[in-house]
């Protein structure tokens, strides 16, 4: 079946000699637009609407966005490169990009109950090389500028600025093994974040395949990390976040949680709740 053919048996198929809705609409008309460029690339989409509608997707990081989302994503925005916050970009023409990103962190605001939201990060890696950065920026960068009575890097000497560059280097990460459910940006080896940290691992209880609290609590007063990164890609068991918390606090550490495979439970929990 060529492509126009496989166009033309969706839209039917859907139709039923219905008036097509605007969703329809804007899904074929969209079709028509890549198709007109490129085939193959139409004739994929359309194999991936089938294979989607017709199996269950299993893969944690994978999503059902809706057709909004979709088509808010895919247009002239693409274009647009806006570097900086809300009102404090480094060009003009961001007005537009800023009401957006206003509002989807005032979205993000509401759903989790949080004062601050930061929306930029489009994928789970970048947010914790963001989440990484800004944890060595606040508690290693900063502290020594203030030694030195700066607060501008770019007017700190090329002497000073190696010494903030190796302190930042020379941090402790400890986080999940891979091996029992961590994620590769958990400091493993082929990460870039085994590079930004000297990285130690906690793992799960050969026998019980849980995580040891006990054991964590010594290791944390051994390594004495920056960070401790709670959060997993495979661990199919509720985490204590209040008591590893607890345990970061006794050793001064940063607790970090990765939780990019949980955030719609805990919300679905926090709306039930409400
Ligand atoms: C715990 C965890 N963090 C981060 C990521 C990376 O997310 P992304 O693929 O969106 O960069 C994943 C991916 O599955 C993950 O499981």
């Amino acid at each position: 079946m060529n492509v126009t053919t496989l166009q033309q048996s969706f839209l039917l198929n859907n139709l039923n000699a219905n008036p097509p809705n605007s969703a329809a609409a804007t899904f074929y008309a969209s079709l028509d637009q890549i198709h007109a460029v490129s085939p193959t690339i139409s004739a994929s989409i359309i194999k991936e609407l089938q294979d989607q509608r017709s199996n269950l997707k299993m893969i944690a990081s994978e999503n059902y966005s809706s057709l909004a989302t979709q088509a808010a994503i895919g247009n002239l925005l693409t274009d647009k490169y806006a570097e900086g916050y809300p009102q404090h970009r480094f060009y003009a023409g961001c007005d537009n990009v800023d009401a957006i990103e206003a509002e989807a962190a005032s979205l993000a605001q509401e759903l989790f109950g949080a004062d601050y939201a930061y929306v930029q990060p489009h994928s789970g890696a970048d947010a914790n090389l963001v989440t990484f950065l800004a944890i060595l920026s606040a508690q290693v960068q900063k502290p020594i500028l203030a030694e030195l009575n700066q607060e501008d890097p770019s007017k700190v000497s090329r002497e000073d600025w190696s010494r903030v560059r190796a302190a930042v280097h020379n941090q402790r990460l400890l986080s999940l093994d891979y091996y029992s459910g961590g994620h590769l940006t958990h400091g493993y080896r082929h990460n870039i974040s085994s590079q930004l940290f000297d990285v130690y691992t906690y793992t799960v209880d050969p026998i019980t395949n849980l995580i040891d609290l006990d054991q964590l609590r010594t290791q944390l007063h051994e390594v004495r990390p920056l960070i401790l990164l709670a959060g997993y890609s495979a661990y199919p068991h509720k985490l204590n976040f209040a008591k590893m918390r607890e345990l970061a606090d006794e050793v001064g550490t940063i607790l970090m949680v990765d939780m990019a495979h949980f955030p719609e439970l805990d919300l679905a929990l926090v709306q039930h709740l409400a």
